[in-house]
């Protein structure tokens, strides 16, 4: 029998990459989204990806009545990978209240839905904005976290503690934190991507809308850092290396592979990557320029940061695949497919 995993917010970016990912690997996935930042489209085209339709329902997380009917109405699920939050940085500073309740509520319910339906396993979507700046780099799981510089990146550690304590008062709950760097691109069938609301915060989709038109230029934040060319530093790694992440934490923790009742691994390629290198890379892939002026920092940044993957890529046996160009390429072919409607 097929094992059943329940992945909530697997209609947005990262989810629907690893429902088709899950899918791929013969698990039964069911779905959970509120729609708040995601297409119910993107149910039809995970199966025209698969040839499998993902069980779906429209449910708010922070809903406990629902979430508790569906639980009552879904059993044996082996699994959970919790994706659904809110996400963006600027935001969440201008309503705090609003992320802390949606991104901590959610998680609060669905530990308690855990425990009273003896659901033992979950997947965590945390982030490299835990770590602030690091003192060393590569940055390792062990290195210390920094005060959170928004209510976002603060639902991220508060979200962690949660998850950790937790499972050290429950021997039946196992969690592994999965701590994104930069997931950019798009599934290679250009069928699922990034759907950004309004004006993107992030590098990559405001590349691409540059690319195409849909703005004058890309303001790149700032060339004057203490790095080697001067702009920031991230570690931009594809979204579909990292939906595989996914499954390989799953498959540790249905199969009783986990060393400890919690788990924390760092995923990313382990290079990092200046601005400036995203926008040739960007450019080099598709052949296309991109119009951009340097202007001032922006408030907040982090000057430079990469993973140190070795964890992952050791305990996992997981690592990225994917090149810089190639997830740039299918940022691109993205991009393109949702401007055609
Ligand atoms: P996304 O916005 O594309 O997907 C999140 C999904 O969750 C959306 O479909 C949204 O409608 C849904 N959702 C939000 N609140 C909900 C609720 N209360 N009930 C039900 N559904 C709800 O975001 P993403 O980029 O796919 O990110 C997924 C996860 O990964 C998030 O937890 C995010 O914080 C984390 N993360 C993302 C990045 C990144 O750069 N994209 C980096 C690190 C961590
Ligand atoms: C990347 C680089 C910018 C836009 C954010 C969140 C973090 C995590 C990932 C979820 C930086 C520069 C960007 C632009 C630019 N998300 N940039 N012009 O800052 O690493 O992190 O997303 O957990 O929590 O903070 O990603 O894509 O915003 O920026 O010059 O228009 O691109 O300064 O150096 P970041 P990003």
């Amino acid at each position: 029998m097929k094992k059943k995993i329940l992945v909530t917010g697997g209609t947005g970016y990262i989810g629907s990459h690893t429902a088709v990912e899950l899918i791929n690997e013969g698990f039964e996935v069911v779905i959970i989204d509120n729609l708040y930042n995601s297409e119910i489209e993107v149910i039809e085209r995970i199966e025209k990806i698969t040839g499998t339709k993902p069980g779906f329902e429209v449910l708010d997380i922070c809903d406990n009545e629902k979430l508790t009917d569906f639980f009552s109405r879904n059993k044996n699920i082996s699994a959970i990978i919790h994706f659904a939050a809110y996400k963006a940085v600027g935001e969440s500073v201008r309503k705090p209240l609003e992320y802390y309740r949606n991104n901590l509520v959610s998680l609060i319910n669905l530990m308690e839905a855990m425990k009273k339906f003896m659901v033992s396993n979950l997947v965590f979507s945390s982030s490299c904005t835990v770590y602030g700046q690091p003192e060393k780099l590569p940055v390792t799981e062990d290195a210390p976290l920094q005060p959170a510089t928004s209510p976002y990146g603060n639902t991220k550690q508060v979200g962690e503690a949660i998850i950790r304590d937790t499972v050290s008062s429950d021997e039946n709950i196992r969690a592994i934190a999965l701590r994104y760097f930069n997931p950019i691109g798009a599934h290679p069938s250009a069928l699922i991507g990034e759907l950004p609301r309004g004006i993107p915060e992030n590098l990559v989709p405001y590349i691409t809308q540059t690319a195409h038109g849909l703005r004058d230029e890309l303001k790149v934040f700032g060339n004057d850092y203490d790095t080697p060319d001067g702009y920031c530093i991230r570690d931009y790694l594809h979204v579909v290396d990292l939906a595989k992440a996914h499954v390989v934490a799953v498959k540790r923790l249905t199969d009783g592979k986990n060393k400890s009742g919690y788990e924390v691994f760092n995923l990313g390629t382990g290079q990092g990557v200046s601005v400036l290198e995203a926008i040739q890379a960007f450019e080099r892939a598709t052949g296309v320029k991109v119009k951009y002026r340097v202007v001032d920092r922006r408030p907040g940044d982090i000057e430079k940061i990469w993973a140190d993957p070795s964890y992952a890529n050791i305990e996992l046996g997981w690592k990225t695949i994917s090149t810089l160009d190639q997830a740039m390429k299918t940022a691109w072919d993205w991009e393109n497919q949702i401007r055609k409607k």
